[in-house]
């Protein structure tokens, strides 16, 4: 018993002198314990060796262990915010000049460790965002969650988990028991929220760009599963792989889809443009104006949203550039000249009309998909990007976002009008089952909506 108070005894008189922050009371203690533990004399030696030795190296080790968590207990934790947050936060660049670096408050510590904290003046949750990697790693976590609580306040969370590890079954609701206002579900965000576009409020266009094998696709067949079931929702579109808008084109409106990329599919995609254009919009447009409208706010199966999907939009234009060259094609008679046209027109002056497009691409490169086209459509899914440029392009106000992202399939980034940037996974849907559902709510829209009104 002598032994273990001697051994113990250094280390703790050593400690007590940190932090009261004074030397003759601790030293007089560590005297009066030395002569009462006499007999022990060497396991006190060798306690105050083992003190000095982990004083010594105390600035080694200390900051890793406080940092090294998440099992690490609370008060761990709650000291490093408070000794070292400001400092971290100077060191990214969002400390104000103007005030004060308000403390990390801790709020929870259990498998992640939750705070909130308060914004410096002028700093926004954009400049926070942009600083996500650096400030995970003030806690070692690979990720960190960043939600807006109020204007000035976010909420922090360093996790250890990954939320999004597994993909959900999408939705595929009855046909007619849904509506264009339920909007079109994605996925869901790492707090578990529904991720939802809600193509007519407020009234955007949506471009889905990824590599090849990153969840486009899927994603399309999770929104058009939902949408196919609207009867507000009038789906047409351009499909070079065939794949996707294949369960229309069974449908009673299959008119208004062009699958392939045969020459005379290629001519029926660009004359099916021209109708939405001339016919569609143009007549759209006059009976706003009759009406002394803006814009068509409201749908339903008389005057439905239509939903204008170009898939692979890329390959599309090719598919049109390399048709223009065999046939030699006059200039003002090309194919892809007149495609980027009409699809100009529908990105500028469609959503009045209630004609909303999704493109999907692999890349939003200038030549397919130039700056002023892709500032018109302003909801955007960003999955896997292979460049630091093909992010730049897509989200712009975040480029660095998903750069250095593993991102699996079906994972992304997702950004609409009025809504922070999310990190979503989208739900998943396999193709037969798309297939069936897309079919059953076309032999509905036969039976239970009326001609077509476009
Ligand atoms: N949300 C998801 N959850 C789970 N797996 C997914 C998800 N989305 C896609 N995948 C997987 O990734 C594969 C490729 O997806 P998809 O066909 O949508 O990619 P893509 O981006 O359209 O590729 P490509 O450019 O080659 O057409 C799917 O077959 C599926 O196995
Ligand atoms: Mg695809």
């Amino acid at each position: 018993m002598l032994a273990v108070i001697a051994f113990l005894a250094p280390g703790v008189v050593l400690a007590w002198a940190r932090t009261c922050g004074r030397r003759l009371l601790p030293a007089l203690t560590m005297v009066a314990l030395a002569a009462l533990t006499f007999p022990a004399l060497p396991w006190l030696l060798v306690g105050g060796a083992v003190a000095l030795l982990v004083a010594g190296t105390r600035s080694f080790w200390f900051d890793a262990w406080c940092k090294a968590t998440p099992r690490l207990r609370p008060v761990r934790v709650r000291r490093w915010a408070r000794v070292g947050w400001s400092q971290e936060v100077g060191a990214v660049g969002l400390a104000s000049l103007r005030s004060p670096t308000s403390p990390l408050k801790i709020t929870s510590v259990s498998d992640a460790i939750h705070a909130v904290w308060t914004l410096p003046l002028g700093v926004t949750l954009a400049d926070v965002e942009r600083e996500r990697l650096p400030l995970a790693a003030f806690f070692d976590a690979p990720r960190l969650d960043i939600t807006p609580v109020r204007p000035s306040l976010v909420a922090l969370t360093w996790r250890w988990d990954h939320p999004l590890a597994e993909a959900r079954t999408a939705k595929a609701p009855t046909a007619g028991s849904v509506a264009l206002v339920d909007g079109l579900a994605l996925g869901r965000s790492e707090s578990q929220a529904d991720v939802c576009w809600h193509p007519l409020t407020p009234a955007t266009h949506a471009l889905v760009v990824g590599g090849t094998r990153s969840g486009k696709s899927v994603a399309l067949q999770v929104w058009l599963t939902q949408a196919a079931s609207m009867p507000d929702v009038l789906i047409c579109g351009v499909d070079p792989t065939g794949l996707l808008l294949a369960p229309f084109s069974e449908g009673p409106e299959e008119d208004l889809i062009a699958l392939g990329t045969e020459p005379e599919s290629l001519a029926h995609a660009v004359e099916l443009l021209a109708h939405l254009v001339d016919v569609t919009l143009g007549e759209r447009l006059a009976r706003l104006r009759a009406h002394r409208l803006d814009a068509i706010r409201e749908t339903d199966d008389g005057m439905p949203a239509v939903l204008v999907v170009l898939e692979e939009y890329p390959a599309f234009l090719a598919a049109c550039a390399a048709d223009d060259t065999a046939t030699g094609r006059k200039p003002n008679e090309r194919l892809r000249t007149r495609a980027e046209l009409y699809v100009q027109r529908l990105l500028a002056e469609g959503l009045k009309a209630a004609i909303v497009v999704v493109i999907a691409a692999q890349r939003a490169d200038a030549d397919v998909l130039g700056g002023y086209r892709r500032d018109q459509i302003s909801t955007r899914v960003a999955f896997r990007l292979e460049s630091a440029d093909g992010w730049r392009m897509v989200l712009p106000s975040v480029p660095d976002l998903g750069v250095d992202d593993d991102l699996v399939p079906g994972e992304g980034y997702f950004s609409t009008p009025g809504k922070a940037v999310e990190r979503f996974r989208a739900d998943y849907i396999d193709y037969p089952t798309y297939r069936d559902h897309v079919e059953q709510a076309m032999a509905w829209r036969r039976d239970h909506l009326s001609e077509i009104p476009i």
